[in-house]
């Protein structure tokens, strides 16, 4: 193995390294946007970027949303994330695995990884045999999506109370995406009397829901379609950026409640999707149960606190829509503001 690094100057980050390894394929990128709470903790993306920069752009974005989700869940941790380049169906094997390993090992605990789309708690077991600054191991607290989706849940239940004082009984929700969070919530939304339009690149994954629950219940849709559901409450829980100026205008939904990283083009569009009468509940605040679970193994790790602390999620998303509702500002620049003043009380 020859490790090879380079470090990336990036004015908002704290430290940016690319690395190598061309014996075993390795190309990577670890972000560290912030460590003012503590050790920059996040996932390790495994994705078949096109371009290098598009990674890098990638993982900066995604870096600097952890420094946001770590802080607004109260945890003693900043925000950093990392990118493998390549396709994890294909270019996945326990070598590269190890490289990478020594990559994050090379940060000294600067940077503290897990898994994220493209990984899995196998592959944080095959980094742990060379690394210990590794959370999410299956010795340990395992694949997070279980807390997310939870998170995700309480988060809905929190906003559905707001709008219509009940339960999800005749609530109408859109979920763009079935993988590990989506699929749980599909499930949990469902259990609570909720009927669901689902859509999804693997044509598999949906079919075995609708195939479970009736289409009544449960009605596949296209992926073109399922941003434009008329709906109560939509789900975006694939990738991220899906939520730009261009589809702002053809949204049928009350409001946006989801999983995915990420999910505005930019900040700006919170200011849009505000205009146009849709509230959108900021990701980094709903999303953040997965990451509860990780930084739980800290002190020990203890599943009933992971769910007591995921399950305030839902009192952080009522608090902060008070908050909006109160100083006239989106939920995204009430959550923005709560999160560094965080940050930039820990004095850095
Ligand atoms: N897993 C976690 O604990 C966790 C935590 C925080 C945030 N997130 C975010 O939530 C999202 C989902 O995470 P996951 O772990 O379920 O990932 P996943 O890879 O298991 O699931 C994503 C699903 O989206 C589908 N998909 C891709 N493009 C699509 C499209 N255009 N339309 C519809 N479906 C599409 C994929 O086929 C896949 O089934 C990601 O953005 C991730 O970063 C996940």
């Amino acid at each position: 193995m020859t490790l090879r690094s380079e470090s990336l100057h990036v004015p908002t980050h704290e430290e940016v390294v690319s690395f190598s390894d061309d014996d075993v394929g390795l190309r990577s990128v670890i972000a560290v946007h912030s460590t003012a709470l503590g050790p920059a903790l996040g996932g390790t993306r495994f994705h078949p970027f096109a371009f290098v920069d598009d990674a890098v752009t990638d993982v900066l974005r995604l870096s600097e949303a952890m420094t946001r989700k770590n802080s607004l869940a109260d945890l003693d941790f900043g925000g950093g994330k990392a990118v493998i380049i390549g396709d994890p169906a294909v270019d996945k094997r326990p070598e590269l695995l190890r490289a990478y390993g020594q990559a994050v090992c090379a940060l000294e605990g600067r940077y503290v990884t897990a898994e994220d789309v493209g990984t899995t708690p196998a592959d944080m077991d095959v980094i742990a045999t060379v690394c210990s600054h590794v959370t999410g191991t299956s010795a340990a607290s395992g694949d997070p999506s279980v807390a997310t989706a939870r998170g995700v849940h309480g988060a809905q239940a929190a906003v559905v109370r707001r709008m219509s004082g009940g339960s999800f009984e005749g609530c109408h929700v859109a979920v763009m995406g079935a993988g590990k969070v989506g699929s749980l919530l599909v499930e949990s939304l469902i259990a609570s009397g909720a009927r669901v339009s689902v859509a999804d690149v693997r044509q598999e994954a949906v079919a075995a829901l609708a195939d479970r629950h009736g289409t009544e219940t449960c009605r596949v849709v296209g992926v073109e379609e399922i941003l434009t559901q008329s709906c109560d409450l939509l789900a975006p829980c694939a990738l991220g950026g899906v939520l730009d100026s261009a589809v702002v205008g053809s949204l049928r939904c009350r409001a946006i409640v989801g999983a995915a990283n990420n999910q505005l083009g930019d900040d700006s569009v919170a200011d849009e999707l505000a205009a146009a009468g849709v509230l959108y509940v900021p990701d980094f605040v709903v999303n953040a149960g997965g990451v509860i679970n990780l930084a739980q193994e800290a002190g020990g790790y203890d599943a009933r606190d992971a769910e007591r602390r995921t399950d305030a999620i839902a009192d952080t998303v009522a608090d902060l829509l008070d908050e909006a509702d109160a100083r006239n500002v989106t939920p995204l620049a009430a959550a923005l503001e709560r999160a560094r003043r965080r940050v930039n009380a820990a004095g850095r």
